[in-house]
């Protein structure tokens, strides 16, 4: 079982009810420590973009990578800016809406572009704007196939035989040329970094411009099952390092490395809390409901994500005894409301001591894509977020009301 502090867990349920989110700054900020010897960590803020988290990122010296206008106001309140050298914010994207090309020009906020188009379109507006060129370097590799980013089946990045049209919009509009970008999936394991680190030296040479940053992507695992592999960031690093060093080498000139991580840096900070409100059977299967749904953590429903989970007595001690394979749902009218499944929705039960109503369940590693894809489906509000720090707890965002939702369709 993966550790968990019961007792303030269950405190805060009490206080803000569940389900609930939790974030524990430490594990944060360690992370954050992990990654130190690139030159900037870009937090690939989609996967918790929480304005309070982004300002304890800001406060390490990390920087954002925003993904949508929305991300970009974010990132802005959360007093993020794209002056100097290592801009706080680059926008990386397929496409460029109007409101959002508005929105990069007003603030000279780095594009990373992955359409041709979208240099056309920004070239027009913004003559020698920021821009990054996100590769699709014809490869990629993910935990499902949803999140693998690179190769003929991914809509991401400039396909790597086009880039020569990039190149051509780039001169004619006199766009600067930052670097060059390849992110091929989240789940990214040696073998496949090894490919990316020789396909980006190979596309900086073929390119024949003089660069000054390349960016690593993200797609760093973490141990999602008890016994799973923790990822080895120093040998992370050196892959890297290496590549930076030949392409310095070539270049003639200092390159700086940039690595844009998500969930390295806040998976396992989140727990999901959630009460337990019915039991059943069901022909051979033992159901066991807490009150969190696939709209308040979708990764098991999308994905077939395993997440592991702890099972608290109402005073927040671990339960122990009566173990049964159980499979836990929530409360959605939808079959697929199940927390423990596989990739195309197989039910897969996981052994729980007997569960009893006003037990509490505990997801793990959900600070990652939990909250920040959530939703309002079955008109379900989104919960609250509290922030842990050190002996401290601060709600960061409070309970959606459905009052809120309906006032959205008075028009
Ligand atoms: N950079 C770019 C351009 C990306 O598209 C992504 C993730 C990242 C960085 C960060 O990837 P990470 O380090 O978090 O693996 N919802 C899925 C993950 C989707 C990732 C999309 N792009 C999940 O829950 O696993």
């Amino acid at each position: 079982m993966k550790p968990v502090n019961g007792p303030q867990l269950v405190s805060l349920a009490r206080q803000y009810g569940t389900p609930l989110w939790t974030y524990d700054a430490a594990v944060i900020r360690e992370r954050i420590a992990q990654l130190q010897q690139f030159d900037v960590i870009r937090f690939a803020q989609k996967a918790c973009s929480n304005t309070h988290i982004l300002r304890l990122m800001r406060a390490q010296g990390v920087k954002v990578d925003s993904v949508s206008l929305g991300e970009i106001e974010r990132a802005l309140a959360a007093g993020y800016d794209a002056r100097g050298d290592h801009p706080g914010i680059v926008f990386t994207a397929d496409l460029l809406d109007e409101a959002t090309l508005a929105k990069v020009v007003e603030h000279g906020i780095p594009v990373n572009a992955g359409s041709p188009q979208m240099l056309e379109q920004l070239g027009r507006v913004s003559p020698g704007h920021r821009v990054w060129l996100r590769i699709n370097p014809g490869f990629g590799h993910g935990h499902s196939q949803k999140t693998n980013t690179g190769g003929e089946t991914s809509k991401h990045g400039i396909w790597f035989e086009h880039l020569a049209e990039a190149y051509a919009l780039i001169d004619q509009y006199g766009l600067d040329l930052v670097g060059l970008h390849m992110h091929i999936g989240s789940g990214v394991d040696y073998e496949h970094l090894g490919n990316v680190c020789g396909a980006m030296i190979k596309e900086v040479k073929a390119s024949g411009r003089d660069l000054k940053a390349i960016s690593a992507g993200g797609g760093l695992s973490i141990p999602y099952k008890v016994d799973g592999e923790r990822i080895d960031t120093a040998h992370y690093f050196s892959l890297w390092d290496a590549a930076r060093k030949e392409i310095e080498a070539h270049l003639g000139h200092p390159v700086t490395l940039e690595i844009e991580p998500g969930r390295f840096l806040v998976a396992e900070s989140g727990k999901l809390v959630a009460e337990v409100r019915a039991m059943k059977d069901v022909g051979s299967n033992h159901f066991v409901f807490c009150d969190a749904g696939f709209n308040d953590l979708m990764r098991p429903a999308m994905y077939g994500s395993h997440h592991e989970v702890s099972l608290l007595a109402a005073d927040g001690t671990p339960k122990q005894g009566g173990e049964r394979a159980s499979v836990i749902a929530g409360p959605l009218c939808e079959s697929g409301d199940v927390f423990t499944q596989g990739e195309g929705g197989t039910v897969i039960p996981r052994d729980l001591p007997a569960a009893e109503v006003g037990d509490w369940i505990v997801f793990h590693d959900g600070g990652a894509y939990g909250a920040s894809m959530s939703s309002n489906y079955n008109t379900r509000p989104l919960i609250p977020e509290v922030l842990i720090d050190g002996g401290e707890t601060r709600l960061i965002r409070r309970r959606q009301t459905v009052a809120e939702l309906l006032a959205l369709e008075s028009v």
